[in-house]
Formats: C-alpha cells, structure tokens, sequence
C-alpha cells in the first residue's frame, strides 16, 4: 500500500499565473530586452534567491551577447512583509563600470530592497542601470520606482512559487498561487 505523501502543491489555495501563461510573458520581456540591448555591453544582474527562475527563463529568450552576475540581498523582518532594512550578502563578482546593467528581480513590493539594490549599484557607475521586475505590487508601494520592463502587475496578495518564497518553501512551483491561510499559521 502507498501513501500519499503531501507537497507543496497541496498547501496551495490559487493558482494565479500558470506555467504557460508566466512563459509567454516571459518571451515577451526577453524579445523587448533583447532589441533594446542589441550591440551593448550588458550585464544581467540578478537577485538571489526568488528571481532565479526567472532569470534562467529570461535570459534564453535574449539571443544577444549578454553576461550575468548575482547579487544576494536580505530585507530583515519576518512573515509576509520586508522591514526597510537590506543587508547584501553577496556582492557582485565583477566591476560594472561602464556596463549595462539590467537588475532582473522576481517582485516589486514595498520597493525597500530595490531602491537600495539601484543605490548600490549605480555608485559603482555603470553606462545605464535599468529594471526587469517579473511582478508589481503597485498597490504596496513605499519608495517609488520606475520598472522598465514588468511581467505582471498583481493585487496586494502574498504569492509564492517560480523562485519566491514563504519561509523558504515553494520556490519550486512552476506556477505562482496563493497559499491556504492555514499554511501561515503552520510555519509561522
Ligand atoms: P520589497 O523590499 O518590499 O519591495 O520586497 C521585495 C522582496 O520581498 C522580494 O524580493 C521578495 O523576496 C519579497 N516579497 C515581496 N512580496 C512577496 C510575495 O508576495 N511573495 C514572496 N516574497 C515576496
Ligand atoms: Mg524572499
């Protein structure tokens, strides 16, 4: 006799974006990207952990010359909700001067670690800083940004899958949905 072990997908009470439809918008974005950039020197700049999907999805539908480099961010503050204060964990690997740089993330939220990410980078003067954001939370919104380049704009619900998280679980999803409320008092 088998059981049924329980996976993420269980904990999961909506579907938001399947797979199908993050993929076409995807494509979308990279073909922007790809005849904006053409001929520049650009670096793609990523997140980590949440925008890992995404980038690895983006950057094969940007057929021009491109390099990438990490930066590891942590907004302290727990549960659904960043404090304001960013710390990096991991700096880039190699200098941007002079580059184009594209910072690809996973979600504009409040806008707390993205304006500070676009700080730190455009003290190292690159040629042009731009933004890639695969979702937008407008109506969270704290520090104004401009997105250059935004997969989806989304209502002010807490989502998890295609590289982000809650408590660190389920950025393995293809999808991103919405969690059963009972989830967040389970690992909280
Ligand atoms: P912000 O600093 O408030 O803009 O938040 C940005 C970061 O918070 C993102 O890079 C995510 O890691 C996290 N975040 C914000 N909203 C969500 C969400 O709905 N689900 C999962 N993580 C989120
Ligand atoms: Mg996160």
């Amino acid at each position: 006799m088998t059981t049924a072990v329980k996976g993420p997908t269980d904990d999961i009470a909506e579907v938001l974006l399947d797979a199908a439809t993050i993929q076409r918008r995807v494509r979308e974005l990279g073909a922007q990207i790809a005849a904006d950039y053409v001929g520049r020197d650009l670096v793609l700049v990523s997140i980590l952990k949440g925008a890992l999907p995404f980038l690895a999805d983006l950057m094969r539908e940007v057929p021009i010359y491109c390099s990438l480099d990490f930066l590891e961010v942590s907004s302290y503050g727990a549960g659904t909700s960043s404090s304001g204060v960013v710390r990096i964990l991991k700096d880039l690997a190699k200098p941007i001067e002079g580059r184009n740089v594209l910072v690809v993330e996973d979600i504009l939220d409040t806008g707390h670690t993205l304006s500070y990410v676009i700080e730190h980078l455009r003290g190292q003067h690159p040629e042009s800083l731009g933004l890639c954001a695969l979702l937008d939370k407008p109506a969270r919104r704290v520090v104004p940004i401009t997105v250059d380049y935004k997969g989806f704009e989304i209502e002010d619900k807490f989502v998890v899958g295609y590289g982000l998280d809650f408590a660190e679980r389920y950025r393995n999803l293809p999808f991103i949905g919405v969690l059963k409320p009972e989830v967040y008092t389970a690992l909280a």
